[in-house]
């Protein structure tokens, strides 16, 4: 789990604190305003509104790094990028500048009163220049709505109960675990929330001390708890609010008088234990269950489910495995977990991330509140753009569950990492080495350069095979496409992970034939390149964070949700992948673009385009990311807590008029 030890992590940590914060400060100083990236000037694009004038910076800038050819014209990219900045206009329009204006959102939302002390929550918001869009906190109304369903003295005992947990006291922060010493996650997790436990309600925090998300409630439970939930949701005048928290004195001169038993079960496999969260209508409900992972992955060709022409349309129907069934057999997270500890049991679990079918409440990740250099990257965030390798860089180990000899072909990382191999896909083109845990791109569905444009395949490569062989794409041609991935891929392994443990880690007999281990790369020094694949390991990438502060673009693939989810906007502040990477190839395709052979059948790419996402993200980052940031989300999210775990919940709220 953590890779550090606790103490060395401590010591390091306060005084890096103060360091990042003013390097957060000057870096601000020369990223361009988040107003002046947010309009890209996508070629190929129709604007509605008159077309910005032609830049001459944006052809330079193209024509420099690409290959000075012209870019497909109407490209699905170019639509989904289009779309996304403007609904990306339209949720920064509702950003609230005052308590009034914040309270009314609230109301209008939520359809409730905001808790007791919001106003002190905006103050602090306000306070810590958080830009304030009440959409932002949709993953807390997400994560404790189903709670409204539940007696609140039941709250409040299962997590007084929980072995491990964190508890506000009179705006003192205490823990408990079973570790002497402590724990890692816990240590940071009880930082971020003494950080703001002078405004706090008493509250006791039962914790997820794994990797691992851990709660599937099936979904007709939860269905009943949300159906009370919105029976109960009233705007309660003011005249008859409840503007205080009771406290938790009655708990604490009366506790439970035994540990709450989660009643977690170590039996496996997770695909089974994790459907039951998803709803009776869904993909994964309706799925065969898979449980022969010796096979090839189910990689048909198909267009993913709710693509918009095979890129991601809908980033929350791409995450979600209720609605993409195949990935029980493409994600270690439902192959293969390293570890299970599942519970049926409906409480209020605190943890980093969770799948859509669990039912943990979020709390920014503790790896996003360190600032060890392993997970954060440190203080460096990359040189310029245009002083960037013209590619893509992904080194970390080849984790996501427990990769066996008789499955690890399913695995997200093995997969991504053969993916991208000019040689794994040079030798399943020449029918040398078929490709065992990937499918070539059969019937170039996605009309990719590469594949259509060069010599005695321009005639047939075009055809609509049945995609179950190379049939209609011929063997130089994937050598073209291979040399194409060589000129902007560089993807390693940095330890295989064998199970059991190879007597040469990190080799690894079974996976050695298909993967050259390298040396690790810290995240600075991968910066150098411009384009940064974020693949799942045992559960969410915790480098994600560090990759959007960077100048290069995170091209990111994930089945967890975190915190963050709401106020980051795919195509706008990252580019989104399927999970499959079925979209992969013409992803890079758009950005780099294809040479072509001999002069002819080449594309331009988008590096302007590129540039614009990277600096929007990095910009937006650093105005909704910050260590600020997420202590104005634990803030709300306890005040939000403790009012549910509080026995008058039902008539309590902040009263915006004193005398009203
Ligand atoms: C906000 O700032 C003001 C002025 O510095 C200060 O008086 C107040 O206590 C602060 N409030 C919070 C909640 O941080
Ligand atoms: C909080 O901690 C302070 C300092 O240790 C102590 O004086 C105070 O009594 C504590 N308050 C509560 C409610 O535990
Ligand atoms: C995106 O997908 C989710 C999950 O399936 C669905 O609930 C939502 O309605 C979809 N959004 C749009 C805009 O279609
Ligand atoms: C490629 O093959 C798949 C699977 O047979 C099929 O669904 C898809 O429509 C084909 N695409 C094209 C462009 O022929
Ligand atoms: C690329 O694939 C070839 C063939 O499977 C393999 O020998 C080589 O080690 C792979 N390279 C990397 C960096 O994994």
């Amino acid at each position: 789990m953590a890779l550090v030890s606790a103490p060395a992590l401590n010591s390091r940590f306060t005084s890096l604190v103060a360091a990042a914060l003013c390097l957060i400060g000057v870096l601000w100083f020369f990223v361009p305003s988040f107003d002046a990236v947010k309009h890209l000037n996508v070629p190929g694009l129709h604007h509605p509104t008159p077309p910005p004038p032609p830049s001459t910076t944006s052809t330079t800038i193209s024509s420099s790094a690409g290959n000075g050819l012209p870019p497909k014209p109407n490209h699905p990219i170019d639509h989904l990028i289009h779309q996304a900045h403007a609904d990306f206009d339209t949720l920064l329009a509702k950003e609230t500048h005052n308590v009034h204006d914040a309270a009314q959102a609230y109301r209008d939302r939520r359809g409730r009163q905001p808790p007791p002390h919001f106003d002190a929550w905006f103050a602090f918001a306000q306070n810590h220049s958080a830009v304030i869009v009440e959409d932002f906190f949709d993953q807390i109304y997400h994560d404790t709505a189903p709670f409204w369903g539940v007696p609140a003295q039941q709250i409040r005992e299962q997590a007084n109960g929980f072995l491990h947990r964190i508890s506000v006291r009179g705006g003192n922060v205490t823990q408990r675990t079973d570790v002497e010493g402590g724990r890692v996650w816990m240590d940071l997790w009880a930082d971020m929330v003494r950080s703001v436990a002078e405004f706090l309600p008493d509250v006791d925090l039962a914790i997820n001390v794994m990797d691992e998300s851990r709660i599937v409630v099936p979904w007709e439970e939860i269905d009943g708890y949300m159906q009370t939930e919105r029976a109960s949701r009233v705007i309660v005048p003011e005249r008859e609010l409840k503007t205080y928290y009771d406290g938790l004195t009655g708990l604490d001169r009366n506790p439970p008088s035994e540990a709450f038993d989660a009643e977690f079960s170590g039996m496996g496999p997770y695909w089974p234990l994790a459907v039951v969260g998803c709803p009776p209508g869904s993909a994964a409900r309706k799925a065969y269950i898979e449980t022969d992972f010796t096979t090839p992955p189910p990689l048909d060709g198909q267009f993913p489910a709710g693509s918009y022409e095979g890129y991601v349309q809908n980033w929350t129907l791409a995450k979600s495995p209720c609605d993409n069934a195949a990935l029980q057999g493409l994600h270690g997270t439902f192959v293969e977990p390293i570890s299970i500890a599942n519970t049926k049991k409906f409480f209020p679990l605190f943890g980093g991330s969770k799948l859509p079918m669990n039912n943990e409440i979020l709390l920014p990740p503790a790896m996003y509140w360190t600032e060890d250099p392993f997970y954060s990257g440190g203080k460096e965030h990359g040189r310029a753009w245009e002083g960037k390798k013209d590619g893509l860089i992904w080194r970390g180990a080849a984790s996501g569950g427990r990769n066996k000899e008789s499955n690890w072909r399913r695995f997200q990382r093995h997969r991504f990492v053969a993916m991208v191999n000019a040689t794994s896909v040079e030798l399943a083109g020449t029918g040398e080495q078929a490709p065992v845990n990937f499918a070539l791109p059969g019937n170039n569905s996605y009309d990719l350069a590469a594949l259509a444009g060069t010599s005695d395949s321009a005639a047939d490569s075009s055809t609509s095979g049945d995609g179950s062989s190379s049939g209609s794409t011929t063997s130089s041609s994937y050598t073209t496409l291979a040399n194409w991935i060589k000129s902007w891929s560089n993807a390693a392994v940095v330890h295989l992970l064998c199970f059991p443990e190879d007597p040469h880690p990190p080799y690894c007999s079974y996976t050695n034939p298909y993967f050259a281990v390298a040396r690790a790369m810290p995240m600075a020094e991968q910066y150098a390149y411009k384009y940064l694949p974020d693949i799942d390991g045992n559960s969410f990438s915790g480098r994600y964070r560090a990759f959007l502060y960077s100048t290069s673009l995170p091209v990111k693939a994930t089945i967890y949700q975190e915190w963050h989810d709401s106020r980051l906007a795919p195509w706008v502040h990252f580019v989104p992948m399927e999970n499959g990477f079925a979209d992969l190839y013409g992803v890079m395709e758009y950005f780099v673009g294809f040479g072509g052979g001999d002069g002819d059948g080449g594309v331009g790419g988008h590096d302007d385009v590129a540039k614009g996402i990277a600096m929007g993200g990095k910009g937006w980052a650093e105005r909704v990311l910050r260590r600020e940031d997420m202590q104005v989300y634990v803030f709300r999210l306890l005040l939000e807590y403790a009012r549910l775990c509080d026995e008058e919940r039902g008539v309590m709220g902040w009263r915006e008029e004193p005398g009203g």
